[in-house]
């Protein structure tokens, strides 16, 4: 777009700014990505204005008449801003001043970009959270679904990275549920703070036009609006709690990510990436590389710099705006499409990306000592006090390592060797199968917890 070439802001200057800083101080480049909410911001003001009436209704009507043309060219790729624009709040307006005249001059009357552009920001995020929190709904169902069909798979647990005890593949899924669940729940609180408008605060000090913050509001579907005018154009806690609720998010993606990561590994061979979510090597060509768990484990460090370099943003702020807080823009952009391309590659990669390697599991849960709790756990519900049953399993275990053979091997004879409790039922007491089922306490991995678990899940993701 071509402008007049003085500054948009003032007669008071004289001359116009040098180029490279009129780059440099320009927004444009990626506050457009606000622009829809900037007219729509606008079109409320606008009818706040003739409601109050700071201009009369047939200026309000025009006004918001020309906001839509600007939105019509805009989405029609008639109306591409420039540099000389500054920002997108100065855009909208000249565009709107050429389009209804001298009447797109009173549109910013008892408002400054100060509050605008926080309303802007805030009417975006809000349709953002509402995005994600539905793409964490459907990376839940995918989860759900997944778990359904593994209850009776069975995966070792670890701890330490090393095997501890076997777990029912779901229940391992069903964790992950449940982080998404918080992180649900989570977007859900910080939507509470994102949803208020500091429309009317002006520049800081409030105005001197009677307006009506509410009705402006109430139009824009606001819950609340700032209480105080300083608070309310310097206040970015709500972008600083998305950015936390989105690195939790991605901190979450990212351990999901590590764990399948190692499981497409030849040294885990838990499960196998397909064809439509792996990629392959340039030079080796057996290879086949976890590439969409990976990218995702990069992306976290990025949305975590992007919470860290909004907290140091504001630190050091004086009240009320100041221009450091455009810097806000870039980050709070880059986490929204970073946290939405990672959960619609995850949520991809868990349908039809990975196929779980059941007999590959069932041999992993065979071959070690991940029993040994069941021996101790065997010897103590039979009055051996735990502690005295733990420390001779331990010897049991040791002297199974030096004979190179598992719990399962030893004979009856020898069992009873080590304590005269032992019966013929302790091989059925320490089968894989059995040692997953008997965890029956609430939240643990026994098959019927962990069906009931699902059941719950979905209702809970129904309501
Ligand atoms: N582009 C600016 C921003 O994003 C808009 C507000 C400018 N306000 C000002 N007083 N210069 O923060």
């Amino acid at each position: 777009m071509t402008g007049q070439k003085t500054s948009a802001w003032s007669q008071r200057f004289e001359k116009a700014l040098h180029p490279a800083i009129e780059r440099f101080n320009a927004s444009i480049g990626f506050d457009i990505e606000l622009i829809e909410y900037d007219i729509t911001g606008s079109v409320a003001h606008a009818k706040m204005l003739a409601k109050t009436g700071i201009i009369s209704a047939e200026e309000g009507e025009r006004l918001a008449a020309g906001l839509e043309q600007v939105r019509q060219e805009y989405r029609e790729g008639k109306f591409t801003p420039g540099t000389d624009a500054e920002d997108v709040h100065f855009a909208v307006e000249r565009r709107l001043t050429e389009i209804v005249g001298d009447a797109g001059k009173k549109l910013h009357t008892a408002r400054s970009r100060n509050d605008q552009v926080g309303a802007d920001t805030r009417l975006y995020l809000r349709d953002q959270i509402k995005q994600i929190r539905e793409q964490l709904r459907e990376f839940q169902q995918v989860l759900l679904n997944l778990a359904e069909t593994h209850v009776e798979t069975l995966i070792p647990g670890y701890t330490h990275l090393q095997r501890a005890q076997p777990v029912s593949l779901a229940h391992h899924l069903l964790a992950y549920f449940e982080m998404a669940q918080r992180d649900w729940e989570r977007l859900g609180d910080v939507f509470k703070r994102v949803d208020i408008s500091p429309l009317g605060c002006g520049a800081l000090a409030g105005t001197t036009f009677p307006i009506d913050r509410h009705y402006t509001a109430e139009l824009l579907g606001f819950a609340g609006v700032y209480a105080n005018s300083l608070d309310g154009v310097s206040d970015r806690d709500f972008a600083i709690e998305f950015l936390g609720a989105a690195s939790i998010i991605m901190a979450h993606l990212s351990r999901l990510s590590e764990e399948v990561i190692l499981w497409a590994s030849q040294e885990f061979g838990f499960v196998t990436l397909t064809d439509s979510c792996a990629t392959g090597s340039s030079i080796m060509p057996q290879k086949k590389n976890p590439d969409v768990p990976e990218l995702v484990r990069g992306k976290a460090g990025r949305v975590f710099g992007h919470l860290q370099a909004l907290l140091v943003l504001v630190k050091g702020l004086p009240l009320a705006y100041n221009k450091d807080l455009q810097e806000d823009k870039e980050a709070l952009f880059d986490t929204v499409k970073t946290v939405r391309a990672c959960l619609e590659a995850m949520t991809i990669l868990l349908r039809e990306g990975i196929e779980f390697r059941t007999e590959r599991l069932a041999e992993a849960v065979a071959e070690d000592f991940s029993n040994a709790t069941d021996v101790a756990d065997y010897l103590a519900a039979k009055g051996v006090p735990f502690r005295e049953a733990y420390n001779l399993v331990g010897k049991v275990v040791k002297t199974c390592l030096a004979a190179g053979k598992l719990l399962k091997d030893l004979s009856l004879e020898e069992w009873k060797a080590l304590h005269p409790a032992f019966e013929g039922d302790i091989y059925e007491a320490i089968a894989p199968r059995r040692v997953v089922a008997a965890r029956n306490s609430y939240g643990g991995t026994g098959f019927e917890r962990v069906r009931a678990a699902i059941e719950s899940a979905r209702s809970r993701i129904s309501l």
